[in-house]
């Protein structure tokens, strides 16, 4: 798929569908910019999974764990780490390794040898205008 241009519903759309033919365990790399709509699009698929908690940036912890249907979802950012070594104690591959994980990957790049290997790759990123983003899935 090349890269479409989504507004905020179109990239809400495009998540519920992501995440009914989601198949765990799975972990999506998300990438793009601050405020280029990762965790937006987190709450999208996390919701399509079956999430009802209300899905919020990991700060401290750097990961938040959601039941869905089914699955277990983790929901990864990457964003505070100072270096990846933050990233050693948390366990990722073995999230990675549940039978019914899907792990959510926000700044993907900062978990550097710690980012376990996506079976998906999402960029978002910014357009000319405000409310459009460009959405490519690798
Ligand atoms: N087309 C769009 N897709 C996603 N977010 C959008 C879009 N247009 C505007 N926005 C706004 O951009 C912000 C994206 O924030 P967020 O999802 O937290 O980004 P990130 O997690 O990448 O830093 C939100 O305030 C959202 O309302
Ligand atoms: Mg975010």
């Amino acid at each position: 798929m090349g890269a479409r241009r989504v507004d905020e519903a179109a990239l809400a759309a495009f998540g519920a569908g992501f995440a009914r033919d989601l198949r765990p365990p799975a972990v999506v790399a998300i990438a793009g910019e601050l405020g280029a709509g990762k965790t937006t699009l987190v709450r999208a698929i996390a919701r399509g999974l079956g999430v009802t908690q209300s899905v919020t940036s990991p700060t401290f912890a750097l990961v938040h764990r959601y039941d869905g249907e089914g699955v277990t979802v983790y929901h990864v950012d990457g964003y505070r780490l100072r270096s990846p070594a933050e990233a050693a104690d948390l366990g990722l591959d073995e999230m990675a390794a549940e039978r019914n994980a899907v792990v959510l990957v926000e700044w993907p790049e900062r978990l550097g040898e710690w980012m376990p290997t996506p079976t998906h790759t999402i960029h978002l990123a910014y357009t000319d205008e405000p409310d459009f983003r460009t959405l490519e899935l690798a």
